[in-house]
């Protein structure tokens, strides 16, 4: 590689890719509400778009848009004093965004919801992506899905997810 080819014009940076991570929330509804602020601030310019979804306490983000971006932004959001014990999920290459309506999107979801998404999420299922997309554009959650909250073995792999340091 040529030594002197900047960071952006590598394409290996400009790739597409989807960063899901969870976190312990350690703020409270205003401060919440600046993530959101700052989020939608500043997102647009780096082509990043996404999804802040909230349950009891924890944070479940899906970042998207160029790896520089990404790496850059994840390197300021992992060391934000306003959440604790950040985990990602998983780090993909992606051929289109889910959430290009959304430079951060704030929703809250039930304890059945925040599993179905973890879960879904992690293993990049994405039919559980389009289900959190459609849930954030209409506000409806479709019923056919919720069979992949009642397979108990993925509930309990998702309070070890969330409970793993
Ligand atoms: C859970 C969580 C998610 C965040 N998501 C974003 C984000 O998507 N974009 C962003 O610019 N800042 C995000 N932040 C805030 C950053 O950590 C940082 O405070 C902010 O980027 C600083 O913006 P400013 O320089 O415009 O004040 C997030 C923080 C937390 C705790």
């Amino acid at each position: 590689m040529n030594s002197s080819m900047s960071e952006v014009d590598n394409p290996i940076n400009n790739e597409l890719i989807q960063v899901v991570y969870r976190s312990r929330s350690n703020t409270d509804e205003a401060g919440e509400k600046s993530i959101l602020e700052a989020s939608r601030r500043n997102n647009p310019s780096r082509s990043v778009s996404g999804v802040l979804v909230f349950h009891a306490g924890w944070f479940l983000q899906v970042l998207e848009g160029p790896a520089h971006e990404i790496r850059n932004l994840l390197a300021v959001i992992q060391s934000d004093p306003r959440h604790v014990d950040f985990l990602v999920l998983r780090l993909t290459s992606l051929d289109v965004r889910y959430y290009d309506e959304w430079s951060m999107v704030g929703v809250t979801v039930d304890a059945d919801r925040f599993a179905t998404l973890i879960t879904g999420l992690m293993y990049g299922r994405s039919e559980v992506a389009q289900l959190l997309r459609e849930f954030i554009a209409g506000g409806r959650w479709r019923d056919a899905d919720r069979h992949v909250t009642q397979a108990g073995s993925q509930a309990v792999a998702a309070s070890e997810l969330l409970t793993l340091v």
